[in-house]
C-alpha cells in the first residue's frame, strides 16, 4: 500500500497514481486507487462518472463508511477498482479535527477491510501537508514521490521530508519513501537532465531508471477519463508508466531499492 504524496501541485502525483495504478493493473496484479484530492482527477481520469457517484472516500473517513461497499471497479481495465473523491471531501480537512484519532482514520478504514486478494493500493494524495495526506501515510508504509524535472523541483521537498519523519516517529514507525519518480521530463533541454541528476544524487536508488517524459498523449487522456496506457498504449508516456510499473514490481520481489 503507497501514498504518492508531495504537497506541491501540478507534479504529476495524479497522472502516476492513474497510470501505474493502471499498468499494474494490465500486468495482471489487483489494484486498488484511493482518490484522496478533493479535486478527484484520478476518479475522474479513471472513466469515474462523476453524476453517479454519491458516496466517496470522504464516507469512509467522516461517516465510517467501508472501503468494500465504496470501491468502483474502472471502466475497460479489469483487475483495477477506485475509490472515489467527491468535492464533499474538501471540508474533510477540517471535519477531521474534531474526530477521534483524526491521523488514523483511513488506517482504521483500511484495517476492517480485506485487502488479501489486492496486489497494490495507490493512494492519490492532494497537494498539501493537511490532514489528508497524514492519513494517507498513516494508512501507507511507502510513500512515492513523483519529482518534476524543473526548475524548482527541489524546492519544497525538504518540507515534505520533515513531514515523513514527523508521522515516522509519531504515528506509523513504519513509514518508509519507497520510490521517486521522475516526471515530465523534457530531454531537449540541460536544465531537466541537471534536475534529474541532482535527485539522482540526493535519494540514489529510491530513484526509478525510468525518466517519465512530457508527452501530450499523457495529458489529453484524462479527459476521455482514461488512462494512456488505455488512451494511447504505444506512445512514450505509456510506455514509460509501463516501464516504471515494470521497475517497481520487480523492486517489490526482490528488494532493491527498498
Ligand atoms: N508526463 C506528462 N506529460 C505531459 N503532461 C503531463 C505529464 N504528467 C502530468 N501532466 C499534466 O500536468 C498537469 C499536472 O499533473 P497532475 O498529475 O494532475 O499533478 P498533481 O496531481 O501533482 O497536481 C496535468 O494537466 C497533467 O495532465
Ligand atoms: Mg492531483
Amino acid at each position: 500500500m503507497l501514498s504518492v504524496a508531495n504537497q506541491k501541485g501540478g507534479v504529476g502525483k495524479t497522472t502516476t497514481t492513474v497510470n501505474l495504478a493502471a499498468s499494474l493493473a494490465m500486468h495482471g496484479n489487483r489494484v486498488l486507487v484511493v482518490d484522496l484530492d478533493p479535486q478527484g482527477n484520478a476518479s475522474t481520469a479513471l472513466g469515474i462518472e462523476k453524476e453517479e457517484t454519491s458516496r466517496s472516500i470522504y464516507h469512509c473517513l467522516v461517516e465510517d463508511a467501508e472501503i468494500r461497499d465504496l470501491a468502483q471497479s474502472v471502466p475497460d481495465i479489469p483487475n483495477l477498482w477506485c475509490v472515489p473523491a467527491t468535492i464533499d471531501l474538501a471540508g474533510a480537512e477540517i471535519e477531521l479535527v474534531s474526530l477521534v484519532a483524526r491521523e488514523s482514520r483511513l488506517k482504521r478504514a483500511f484495517s476492517a477491510f480485506d485487502s488479501s486478494e489486492l496486489d497494490y493500493i495507490l493512494v492519490d494524495c492532494p497537494p498539501s501537508l493537511g490532514l489528508l495526506t497524514v492519513n494517507a501515510m498513516v494508512a501507507c508504509d511507502e510513500v512515492l514521490i513523483p519529482i518534476q524535472c524543473e526548475y524548482y523541483a527541489l524546492e519544497g521537498l525538504g518540507q515534505l521530508l520533515r513531514n515523513v519523519e514527523l508521522v515516522k516517529s509519531h504515528l506509523n514507525p513504519s513509514l518508509e519513501i519507497s520510490t521517486i519518480v521522475l516526471t515530465m521530463y523534457d530531454g531537449r533541454t540541460r536544465l531537466a537532465s541537471q534536475v534529474a541528476d541532482e535527485v539522482r544524487q540526493h535519494f540514489g536508488d529510491l530513484v526509478l531508471k525510468t525518466l517519465v517524459p512530457r508527452s501530450v498523449r499523457v495529458s489529453e487522456a484524462p479527459s476521455y477519463g482514461q488512462s494512456v496506457m488505455t488512451y494511447d498504449p504505444g506512445s512514450t508516456g505509456a510506455v514509460a508508466y509501463m516501464e516504471a510499473a515494470r521497475e517497481m514490481a520487480h523492486r517489490a520481489k526482490t528488494g532493491v531499492g527498498n
